[in-house]
This record gives structure tokens, sequence and C-alpha cells, in this order.
């Protein structure tokens, strides 16, 4: 027999499997609600319509749509995608370039490839979106955690934390952060904290990676300008995703910075997988082209805020005293915290007992925080499970208490 162990990289030994994959296996039970997914409601795929894009493109590109492509992306998507930005507020500068990637997951390897060695700290949010987490201790990185209130990171705390890491003479390369519809955390930056944020990134000559998978599932009125279009001097990386405004079997997402960034993804891009589903592109664009995904978006909205609101009215209604949780104006995710002496990770197999899930907030935090917190999904679920399993999670809570 191989020692197998022995073979494996180093690279492989940076990550480990979620303990909260494998106790999640247990949800997949009949009859258990899950609020632990984070994946779309899929009665909003536009299906009859990507099913005409499939065979309208098929025919009318014919071998171009299955045929290899360049790496950077197909043509038609690279220019739909320029004028969607345009049309949602995200400003593209004339020394930007734009680059097609395999879901914005590929596009948060790369940037992270492009940009980081071994050592260097990413500054992060508390809590942060966990397979960012993963990428970047595949590279070596190591992290700045910054806490967030119910109005995002608190930039205030970025300052503290970046002038202390001056002080110690800490490589800083850059900011991670979902500045809208945030997951887990549910929250939404206004932006006074953009700007300010933006402001220490310049006074400390940071890269911002703003990464914006929910930036259009929004359902309430409250403005805000994204990063990229705040940005006066080219440091902010924009990742923008097809996953939840059309679908996430598509794999496709996009990011767009300065050139030298984007072309150093691109560099890599070529030796993990030559260029995204070429298929894939060109029903995409065609669907950016029709605005097919304009107007599912407002399907998608109205869904989404009524699961929203029987998800806050349930916790309202069923929640006992002592628990918090946030607001949000968009995404499919409301963050919980519970009183001090609840352990949400040992929690959960009771709860799971009782017939409902949710994932523990400590596989959020980098820095072992977040033991009483839960993220809390209502994208997938019913209204009707939203409401019972609500009901049956706040029970469990009750006992703990
Ligand atoms: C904050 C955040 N970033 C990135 C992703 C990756 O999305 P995808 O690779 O499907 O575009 C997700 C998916 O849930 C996410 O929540």
């Amino acid at each position: 027999m191989v020692n197998i162990a022995s073979k494996l990289s180093e690279i492989v030994g940076r990550v480990s499997v979620s303990e909260i994959r494998e106790l999640l296996k247990l949800v997949e039970k009949p009859g258990i609600i899950s609020l632990a997914g984070g994946l779309p409601d899929p009665r909003l795929f536009p299906r009859e319509e990507i099913a005409a894009m499939v065979r309208k493109v098929v025919e009318e590109f014919g071998e171009k749509s299955l045929q290899y492509a360049p790496t950077r992306g197909v043509g038609v998507l690279l220019d739909e995608l320029k004028a969607f930005m345009e049309r949602m507020g995200v400003r593209v500068r004339g020394d930007d370039g734009l680059i097609v990637t395999s879901g914005s997951q590929q596009a948060l390897y790369l940037v992270s490839a492009a940009l980081l060695n071994p050592g260097d700290y990413v500054v992060v949010e508390r809590p942060t979106y966990l397979a960012a987490i993963g990428v970047f201790r595949l590279f070596g990185a190591r992290f700045i955690p910054v806490d967030m209130d119910k109005n995002g990171m608190v930039v205030e705390k970025l300052e503290e934390k970046l002038r202390r890491a001056k002080a110690e003479g800490l490589p800083v390369k850059m900011v991670y952060t979902i500045p809208t519809a945030h997951n887990p955390a549910g929250t939404t930056m206004p932006d006074d904290r953009r700007k300010y944020l933006l402001e220490l990134a310049e006074q400390y000559d940071l890269i911002v990676v703003e990464d914006d998978p929910y930036g259009l599932i929004v359902f309430e009125n409250k403005p805000f300008t994204k990063l990229k279009t705040l940005d006066r001097s080219g440091r902010v990386v924009y990742l923008g995703s097809f996953s939840k405004i059309l679908a996430p079997g598509f794999r496709l997402g996009w990011a767009v910075g300065l050139e030298e960034i984007v072309s150093a993804m691109e560099k890599l891009k070529q030796y993990v997988d030559l260029h995204s589903s070429t298929l894939t592109q060109y029903v995409a664009a065609e669907c950016l082209k029709q605005r097919i995904i304009e107007r599912s978006i407002e399907v998608m909205r109205m869904v989404y805020r009524e699961k929203r609101d029987a998800m806050l009215e349930a916790l309202e209604e069923y929640m006992p005293e002592g628990v918090e949780w946030t607001k949000p104006i968009g995404g499919f995710f409301v963050f919980a915290w519970l009183p001090e002496k609840i352990d949400t990770r040992k929690m959960l197999r009771k709860a799971v007992e009782r017939g409902v899930a949710y994932v523990p907030g400590y596989a959020f935090y980098v820095d072992g925080g977040g033991h009483n917190t839960m993220r809390l999904n209502y994208s997938f679920p019913t209204v009707e499970e939203i409401r019972e399993g609500v009901k049956r999670l706040a029970e469990v809570v009750r006992e703990e208490l």
C-alpha cells in the first residue's frame, strides 16, 4: 500500500474538511428543515428562457459556442458585461481589465494567487465568507479580522488595526470585503463607511477586493454605491457572479480591476482551466442582451423579500429575550447572536434531532470567535418552512437557557 499521506502536498494540509459539512450531512434526512444551506430558490431559475437560449446560441453561433475560447472570456459576454455593469452602477475605468471566471469563487482564487505571498496579511470581516477564508489560507495568508456591527465592517476598528499593523511592520496586502448583503452577516455598508474604508486603503496602500455576488439581490430602497465606483485610484478589484442572478450551475463570474492585476489573473487561469465554459458564456451573454436577467431579478427581489420578512417575523415572534439578529436589506442570510452561554456548535445536534438545522457561526470567524452565533438562510426554504424552522429552533434555544 502506498502511504498517500506522505505524498500529499503541503497545500492540502492548509485547509481542513469542514466539520460543519460533516454535521450537515445529517440534514438530508426527510423531515428536517434546513436553514443551513445557501442555495438560491430553484423556482426562480428562468428555465424556459435558458432552454430557449441554449438552442438559439448553438444554432446561431454554431461551433463557436462549443469550441475552445480565449482565457479572458468570449467577446460577446465581455461586451455585455461592460454594458451590464454600467446599467448596475459599477464603474469600469479606462485602465481596467475584465475577465470571466468559473464562478466568483475562481475569481477569489485567482486574485489571491495573483496578489498573495505566504505570510501576507489579509483584512477580513468578522464574520466572513467561509470559502474566502479557505482560499486565503491556501496561499499561506494570515488574517487581520475586523469586527462588524449592523452596518457592516466597523471602519474605525479597521483604522486602529492598520495603525498597529504598520507599527509592527506587518505586510498587509489587501482588504477583502462583502459590502452589500453580506454572507453570512446580512449587513450592507452605508456610503460614509465605504468612503472611509477607501481612504484607509489609500493611506495604507492596500488593494480592496469587493466581493459582490448579492449586490443585485437587494430589496429595500436604501442608496449605496459600489466601492468600485467610489474608488479614485484603481485599487478596488470587483467580483461579480451569475450564480444568484441567473443560476449557479452556469459556473460563471467575473472580475474587473486594474489591467495589471487582471492580466496576472489571466496568466494563472490558463493553467487552471484554460477558460470558463464557452457554452454557458454564450448563453449568459444572450440572457444579458435580452434583459432576461434584469427581468428575473425583479421577481427574485419580490420572492426573497417575502422570505426575509417571514424569517424576521418568526424570529420576533418565537425567539426568547437575549437573542439578537441582523435585518438584511438583501441577500440570503440573517445572522443571529445568542446569549454568551450557548455554544451553537454543541446545540446543532439537538436542533437537528428536533428537525431544524443552521450553520454555527464560529466557522465564519478566522480567530475562533462567534461560539454563540449562527447563520440562518431564507432563500431556499419555503415561507412555511421558514416559520416552522424558526419555531423549532426557538424551542431548542429556550431549553439551552
Ligand atoms: C460572498 C460570496 N462570495 C463568493 C461566492 C461564490 O459564488 P460563485 O462561485 O457561485 O459565483 C459566494 C457563494 O455563495 C458567496 O456567498
